[in-house]
């Protein structure tokens, strides 16, 4: 009973831990801006693709429909948005003005009738507060308080038949202020509620390659305050092929938050070795070396014949064979991310084989290999750049199939390589950057990167699409 009792408590405390974020992204109120902008301008484009949805309407045994509809003009001002401490976006638009044609249809009894109408529509304007939480780990947005206002509607009929037209008109223009005034929230909300239905449906797992995904679900409900919007995710990466946790865990940490840039995303420690360790357990930290892979000018060249002062043994046994080498991590490597520098260690094993004439592969040896880089990052020019040095580099004989033999030159030998061939072709790439990845038609620009205790952080702005591209 008390096993049990113990049991519980042990499962109830796992429960309530919160679980850290290791990537967190903040849309400050100028990313809010432009991106109601953007929205704007896009449904400004659009109107003559957008088709307001059918009113259908029914009094006593008077039944009608208005469809077909579509925009003719529309003035639409800038909305003005901001965020709500503590609870979501504040939208308010103010001096709309549109032409509407469609249309109509009614009903009374067995007796239809039907025609078009010409709606015009004077200084409309609406505010609404919409609600951003999370729902089942993902983000969620509902509608709080809509109010419209319009301040004149003119609507003209024509083509009726009926003796029931006059009715029908004069049934109308009495009410119809009221009616579009109601179906402004009436649609708001519905845009809403299928914007809603999106974020339901997304999935929290994006998948990164064919190799890796990463968890994108909410850690926390997101942090609405006036001057941006918060989002905590899990950021971890797992690899499809064996999708386990690491050995290590994420720890807090916090994103300053900077309002001077529409976005800031920053990743954790955590996230960078989950990452490490999903590729590792992918078993995609593994490359296979052969001789024309080599440069002519490197001092080690994949011959037996070549490694005569390295291992001595080695041309005795298998003089004159091509050889191949088998490189591959052997544990996750591991970053640790200080202050304007990254420290990674990545324990290596290399495998090597003589190639026979008819290319079966003789085993031959396996060098472990410790290597510790210093690692800076940075964007210049928008392109992301960097530099790599070497700090340490350990060879060990593993295993050998040609007997035993010293290390030390080989050590010194691959010490020589990294530093003066691999390092450096490194670096030039690095020096001349990569351009950052991004989402079609839009890009970064005045994006900062920095190095922090525990976590890098991107803050940016975003260039828009340009007009008719979103
Ligand atoms: C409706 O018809 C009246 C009179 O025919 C006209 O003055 C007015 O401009 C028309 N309005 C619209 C919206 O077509
Ligand atoms: C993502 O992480 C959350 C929280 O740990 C978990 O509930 C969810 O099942 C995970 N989803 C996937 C696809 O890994
Ligand atoms: C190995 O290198 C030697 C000279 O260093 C060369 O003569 C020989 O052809 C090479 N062997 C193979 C298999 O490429
Ligand atoms: C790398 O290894 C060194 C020495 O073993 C250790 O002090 C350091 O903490 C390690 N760094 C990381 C990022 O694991
Ligand atoms: C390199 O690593 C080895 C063991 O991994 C250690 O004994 C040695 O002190 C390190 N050298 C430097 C310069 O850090
Ligand atoms: C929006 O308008 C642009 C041109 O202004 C057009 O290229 C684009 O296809 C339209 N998008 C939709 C969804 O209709």
């Amino acid at each position: 009973m008390k096993m049990w009792l113990i049991a519980l408590l042990l499962v109830s405390v796992t429960h309530t831990h919160a679980e850290y974020s290791s990537l967190q992204a903040i849309l400050s109120q100028k990313g809010l801006q432009k991106v109601t902008h953007w929205l704007t301008d896009w449904v400004q484009d659009n109107l003559s693709n957008i088709t307001p949805p059918d009113i259908k309407g029914k009094a006593f045994l008077f039944g009608y429909t208005l469809h077909s509809m579509s925009i003719q003009r529309c003035d639409l001002p800038e909305p003005i948005i901001s965020f709500l401490e503590g609870t979501g976006v504040s939208l308010q638009v103010t001096g709309l003005s549109a032409v509407i044609t469609g249309k109509w249809n009614s009903r009374f009894g067995f007796t239809t009738d039907s025609g078009e109408f010409e709606l015009v529509m004077f200084n409309v304007g609406f505010k609404s507060l919409l609600k951003l939480g999370s729902d089942r780990e993902r983000l969620s947005i509902s509608t709080v308080i809509c109010s419209s206002d319009v301040e004149s509607v003119q609507m003209n009929f024509s083509g009726g038949k009926s003796f029931l037209y006059k009715l029908f008109v004069k049934l109308f223009n009495r009410g119809v202020k009221q009616m579009v005034q109601g179906q402004i929230c009436t649609d708001i909300k519905a845009g809403v509620n299928g914007l809603e239905s999106h974020l339901a449906a997304m999935p929290v797992a994006m998948m990164v390659d064919p190799n890796v995904y990463m968890n994108i679900s909410l850690t926390d409900s997101p942090l609405v305050k006036n001057s941006g919007l918060g989002l905590n995710v899990k950021g971890e990466f797992y690899s499809f092929k064996c999708p386990t946790e690491p050995p290590f865990h994420p720890s807090h940490f916090e994103m300053p938050w900077q309002k001077d840039y529409m976005v800031s995303v920053g990743a954790s420690e955590f996230c960078v070795n989950s990452a490490a360790f999903a590729y590792h357990h992918a078993g995609v930290l593994n490359i296979h070396i052969t001789d024309d892979m080599i440069p002519k000018a490197c001092p080690i060249h994949l011959n037996t014949s070549q490694f005569k002062n390295l291992i001595p043994e080695l041309p005795k046994k298998y003089p004159d064979m091509l050889m191949e080498l088998q490189l591959y991590t052997t544990d996750t490597p591991l970053f640790s991310v200080k202050k304007s520098v990254i420290l990674a260690n990545v324990s290596t094993s290399v495998k090597a084989f003589a190639i026979k004439t008819n290319y079966v592969a003789i085993p031959l040896f396996r060098l472990d290999m410790e290597t510790s880089f210093i690692f800076k990052v940075y964007i210049d020019k928008q392109l992301v750049k960097g530099m790599l040095v070497m700090k340490n580099l350990t060879v060990t004989l593993g295993a050998s199939e040609i007997g035993k033999f010293q290390t030390e030159p080989i050590q010194h030998a691959l010490k020589s390589v990294m530093t003066s061939f691999v390092l450096p072709k490194v670096n030039a790439q690095l020096k001349d950057g990569i351009q950052l990845p991004f989402v079609k038609y839009f890009s970064l620009k005045n994006s900062v990167l920095t190095i922090e205790d525990g976590f890098l952080a991107l803050a940016t702005d975003i260039n828009g699409p340009d007009s008719g591209n979103l």
